[in-house]
């Protein structure tokens, strides 16, 4: 055995991660392009440095303002409105789920996806000791309801992990698809994930509006993408008080930081100007998509804020082609796809430009 003797599963694998590269062009994290403003940087400088007078004492564990302030948020998606005890929140919504398996799925139970889904899914279930399945979308990236319905009737799964919009394609869930799956699902827990929701396109609900209908639904978002705080390092969910309370078993003491909790506060108090360019993004967005098409390319419908495109004969070459002008996409997805997050309109300038230029030169 190979020292340190690191769980069999483990071995060779290398950790999840794109690549982190100083390019000029950066759109291959899903970010969003715009930094706070002065205004709002002062405002957090000052929430941090009223924090930092009492980081001898453990954070609030229980992280409350915290908690109401973001279920003020989350009311306004939808009109049953949403309690504090409905919230939990981790540092970022990859370690909400984590938590939500960690909690809920382990040995002996199933977690399960679609594909091309979320990168990230089978890890938490590998790293849970949960048994990973995984059905698949249509050629459409859209969800087929009957097959996805029959998978969850024959796995039983504890935990299905269902992004809308989806990542890497873009696609959201339509209405009916949330509540069919809940049904199906049983106790098992159906987790939407909302990274991406506030990017929806006008007349697509989000499924906050569900849960008093379904006591195993949870909603997951984050801070990361429309709200411009990646860096922070802040994800929630919303779901019956009951699944909160699971979490909190699990979940480290004071997993939450003062500084954390002061930040995201103060963010919470900038909603207006940090989700401000949100509309932008998405007109960009459908530029991009009406761009691409037009240039002959196949395009993922999307209601987030990157784009799937493709399908290259060889795709690292176009990836290598864009990196050496300076823009950084993504490699993922299914076989001759790249991903492109949406920038500022110079951004994507630089993209149309370098990919014009790569797609020339490999013709
Ligand atoms: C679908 C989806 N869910 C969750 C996450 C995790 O985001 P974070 O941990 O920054 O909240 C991402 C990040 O890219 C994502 O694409």
């Amino acid at each position: 055995m190979s020292f340190p003797p690191l769980r069999d599963e483990l071995v060779g694998l290398e950790p999840y991660g794109a690549p982190q590269l100083d390019v000029p062009v950066q759109l291959n994290v899903n970010e969003n392009p715009y930094g706070p403003s002065p205004d709002c940087v002062a405002d957090i400088a000052a929430a941090v440095a009223d924090a930092a007078g009492g980081l001898n004492r453990y954070p609030d564990r229980e992280f409350t303002d915290l908690r109401t302030a973001l279920a003020a948020y989350l009311s306004k998606d939808t009109p049953h409105g949403i309690s504090p005890e409905q919230v939990w929140a981790a540092n970022g919504s990859n370690e909400v789920m984590l938590q939500l398996l960690q909690a809920y799925a382990g040995p002996g139970r199933v977690a399960l996806s679609f594909a091309p889904t979320y990168s990230m899914y089978p890890e938490y279930a590998r790293d849970t000791n949960t048994e990973w399945v995984v059905g698949h979308r249509e050629d459409d990236f859209s969800l087929d309801l009957d097959r996805a319905r029959a998978l969850v009737e024959e796995h039983r799964p504890a935990v299905v992990l269902l992004p809308s919009p989806n990542n890497p394609t873009g696609t959201a869930l339509p209405p009916d698809a949330v509540g069919l799956l809940c049904a199906a699902a049983g106790d098992g827990l159906v987790v939407v994930d909302e990274a991406y929701g506030e990017f929806r396109r006008a007349g697509v609900p989000s499924a906050l509006e569900l849960l008093p209908a379904h006591r195993n639904l949870v909603v997951s978002r984050t801070m990361s993408k429309a709200f411009a705080l990646a860096g922070a390092r802040l994800g929630y969910l919303a779901a019956d008080p009951a699944i909160c309370d699971g979490i909190r078993v699990v979940r480290l003491p004071y997993h939450l930081s003062a500084v954390t909790q002061a930040v995201a506060l103060a963010a919470l108090r900038h909603e207006k100007e940090l989700l401000g360019r949100v509309d932008e993004l998405r007109a960009e967005r459908d530029a991009t998509v009406e761009w691409l098409r037009a240039e002959g390319h196949e395009v993922a419908d999307s209601d987030a804020n990157f784009v799937l495109f493709g399908v290259f004969g060889d795709r690292h070459a176009v990836w290598q082609g864009l990196l050496d002008r300076g823009v950084l996409v993504r490699e993922v997805g299914p076989d001759g796809w790249l991903r492109v997050s949406i920038g500022t309109p110079d951004e994507m300038k630089s993209f149309r430009l370098g990919l014009t230029a790569v797609t020339e030169e490999n013709q």
